[in-house]
């Protein structure tokens, strides 16, 4: 999962509601070390509240990159002024920086952290398959609380009842080892299925993160294309797999070319269990694998800054293709891509190898 913020921050532990007030951020991101996290921190926080509350996409976006701006930066910033000296940070920003290091915390937050209805939005919606429009509109019904849903759990889809049920496990990060194990199984039951298939565990498993929020498997084959017919066989049959090996466990959706799941592995040693783990395996057009393969990988400020370059050599990237821009600014026909660096080499960038893409 991406959206989400960097750490479980200090000063929400002591609002937020339901049955875990002290996460009432976002889920699963990694804990970030930074001599500004207090910014970072806060700078999230808003952005979750833009992106979940006020639905203000440009915010959220706003926010977001000036907390990555920021976190990359060595040294303890020591005003608003010196920050808006970095790009992506503006003048008011600036001023909430200012306002934060002088007294430790932000009117606005404060606000928002009491105001009842922001701070339920924000917790229904770490429930997978709750978005901000479904979590606003329980809200509005009464339902608050992890209790709230479990009596009404009538008002939920299938995918929300999973998330219920698992919300404690899915809150939790993968660690890498465990990520490693779960990618042996995956692909190697993939490749004994049919040796031809090519799969990828992508996300920031594959920009060598030490823990991940889920498993992101791309997987093509030979002979589908983005001119063949379609072939969900190709999918189905892997996730028919996996469940027979009992690694997958639940379905949260599945359609031809996108599978939504829940995965585990096998008891350790000590009989004791692993949480149940998110997991999504898409089916891609082997002429369209690599773009799919860049674009989840991420992450995604880093897919919005490649893109961003691209336009400006006159091509258009998204997660199935590359193609240029025409003097009258339309999109010409998709261009041969047989590996992530042909991406990079349209756009004349320097290659950045996985690990290096995480901004
Ligand atoms: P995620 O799994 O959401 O993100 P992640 O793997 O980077 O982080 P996490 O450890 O929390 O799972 O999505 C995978 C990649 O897909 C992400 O790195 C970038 C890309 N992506 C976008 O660029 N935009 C989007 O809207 C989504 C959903 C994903
Ligand atoms: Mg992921």
């Amino acid at each position: 999962m991406w959206l989400r913020l960097r750490r479980v921050w200090p000063l929400f532990r002591a609002s937020g509601v339901g049955a875990d007030p002290g996460a009432a951020m976002s889920k699963r991101k990694a804990p970030q070390e930074s001599p500004n996290a207090g910014i970072t921190d806060f700078l999230s926080e808003l952005a979750n509240y833009e992106r979940n509350v006020s639905r203000a996409v440009h915010k959220y976006n706003a926010y977001r990159k000036a907390a990555s701006v920021i976190s990359k930066y060595p040294s303890k910033i020591k005003s608003g002024a010196e920050a808006r000296k970095l790009e992506g940070v503006g003048a008011k920003i600036a001023e909430k920086i200012d306002e934060f290091l002088s007294t430790g915390k932000l009117r606005k937050l404060e606000k928002i952290r009491q105001d009842d209805t922001s701070s339920s939005i924000n917790f229904l919606t770490r429930v997978s398959g709750i978005g901000p429009s479904a979590a606003r509109k329980l809200v509005d019904e009464g339902i608050k609380t992890l209790e709230d849903l479990r009596k009404n759990e009538h008002k939920l889809n299938h995918h929300q009842r999973i998330g219920l049920k698992y919300f404690d496990d899915f809150e939790k990060r993968i660690p890498r080892e465990e990520m490693l194990q779960m990618q042996e199984i995956a692909l190697e039951e993939v490749k004994k299925l049919d040796s031809e298939y090519i799969a990828t565990v992508c996300g920031s498993f594959r920009r060598g993160a030490e823990s991940s929020g889920d498993m992101d498997i791309l997987l093509t084959h030979p002979s589908f294309t983005s001119e063949s017919t379609k072939q969900p066989k190709l999918l189905h049959q892997v996730v028919e797999q996996l469940e027979k090996i009992h690694f997958v466990t639940d379905t949260l959706s599945k359609g031809d070319t996108k599978f939504m799941g829940v995965c585990q592995l096998p008891n350790k040693e000590d009989g004791t269990n692993y949480p149940y783990r998110r997991i999504d395996i898409r089916l891609i057009p082997k002429d369209q694998y690599y773009c799919g393969v860049l674009y989840f990988t991420g992450s995604d400020l880093f897919n919005k800054n490649m893109r961003t370059h691209a336009l400006e050599m006159g091509f258009t990237i998204n997660e199935y293709t590359i193609r240029p821009l025409g003097v009258t600014g339309v999109a010409g026909e998709p261009l041969p891509v047989d590996s992530e660096k042909d991406i990079f080499d349209y756009i004349q960038w320097k290659y950045r190898e996985p690990k290096e893409r995480s901004e």
